[in-house]
């Protein structure tokens, strides 16, 4: 009887310690809302995301993620944070579908007591006349539990530029003594946009070389549309145009098709510049099908965003700003790889 009920006493205690293991296991619940799943860069970006968090767990720690198509539509992706409100999330990760509508968003999450990071589109700062200023935005300033993590797109524009300089021709093919230039834009709100069809001729331009725009469109980062603006413009100006400048890769791999439909070959008769380094256009590059394309780490911003939604969940301080540096990627680099 004795036996027994020391028996019973063991068995209660490992039921207990096994009881109390697992209390002590704690999942966090993860809001991700990504403006657009159907977007080649920020599917990439996504996806490590999701897998990093996934390697980060422990037998104590684990993360359930809730992963968001924005859609490109405002009003959905506002239900979406809505939604994660209501559920209770413990941090979001947001990329923006529309930049102007940060303050907005930012006021609801923070409201809720939901520390957020935001990813790859900057909100920007305004002055009171709605001008873009060269400031950090302060609804990410002011709030101790936001931040943004980064690329400067500034970054980006000028190694395209810079490739166009670094050839032996600086661009100028046909030796007029100007760089024309044809630029297809992505979406006109977001600052990678605006930073890289500015940064891009200006790294020419410092440099000292002439320049010409004979055409620039928006794409809105899509292939089939890169290929459809690529395509009109060389029926329009034909063997004037030197070089295609491409503010990410999905349009430069559509504009490499329609330089080829077109019987024009790149490296011989024209440019080709894309950002991102999609592995289809790091190919590109290797083939010689398109002369360069900036890499746009995603493994390293989606890293850096995990990273600080974490240290947001234990409660440690952070700064404002994250930026993961871009890489100029052209023949020479890839060779060398
Ligand atoms: C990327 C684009 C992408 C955009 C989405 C940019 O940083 O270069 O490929 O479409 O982000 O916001």
């Amino acid at each position: 009887m004795k036996k027994a009920f020391s028996v019973l006493v063991a068995l209660m205690l490992v039921l207990g310690c096994f009881s109390f293991s697992s209390a002590e296991a704690k999942t966090y619940k993860v809001g991700v809302s990504i403006y657009q799943f159907t977007d080649n860069f920020m599917t990439l970006y996504r996806n490590e995301i999701e897998a990093y968090f996934k390697s980060l767990e422990t037998e104590d720690v684990k993360f359930e993620i809730t992963m968001a198509d924005g859609k490109n539509d405002m009003a959905e992706q506002t239900n979406q944070i809505q939604n994660f409100i209501t559920q209770g999330m413990d941090v979001i990760i947001l990329n923006l579908v529309q930049t102007s509508s940060a303050d907005a968003v930012i006021d609801q999450i923070v409201a809720a007591g939901i520390p957020l990071v935001l990813i790859n589109r900057e909100p920007l700062a305004y002055d009171a006349d709605g001008n873009t200023l060269d400031e950090a935005y302060e609804g990410i300033l002011n709030n101790a539990q936001v931040c943004y993590v980064g690329a400067d797109a500034r970054q980006s524009g000028t190694f395209q530029g810079e490739m166009v300089a670094e050839l032996e021709n600086h661009g100028d093919i046909n030796g007029d003594g100007k760089i024309s230039y044809i630029m297809i834009e992505g979406d006109p709100e977001n600052i990678d946009a605006q930073y890289r069809t500015e940064f891009s001729v200006k790294a020419l331009v410092d440099a000292g070389y002439e320049v010409e725009c004979l055409d620039d469109q928006v794409g809105n980062w899509d292939q089939t549309k890169g290929q459809e603006l690529c395509a009109n413009a060389l029926t329009a100006y034909g063997d004037k145009i030197e070089v295609v400048f491409c503010n990410n890769d999905a349009m430069a791999l559509g504009a490499a098709t329609a330089i080829q439909t077109a019987g024009r070959v790149v490296g011989e008769d024209i440019y080709l510049l894309g950002v991102d380094a999609l592995e289809e256009a790091v190919q590109l590059v290797k083939d010689g099908e398109m002369t360069g394309t900036v890499l746009n780490d995603h493994i390293g911003q989606s890293h850096a965003a995990v990273d600080v939604a974490i240290k947001l969940l234990k409660g440690e301080e952070i700064d404002n700003y994250y930026w993961v540096d871009y890489v100029k990627v052209n023949k020479e680099y890839v060779d060398a790889q």
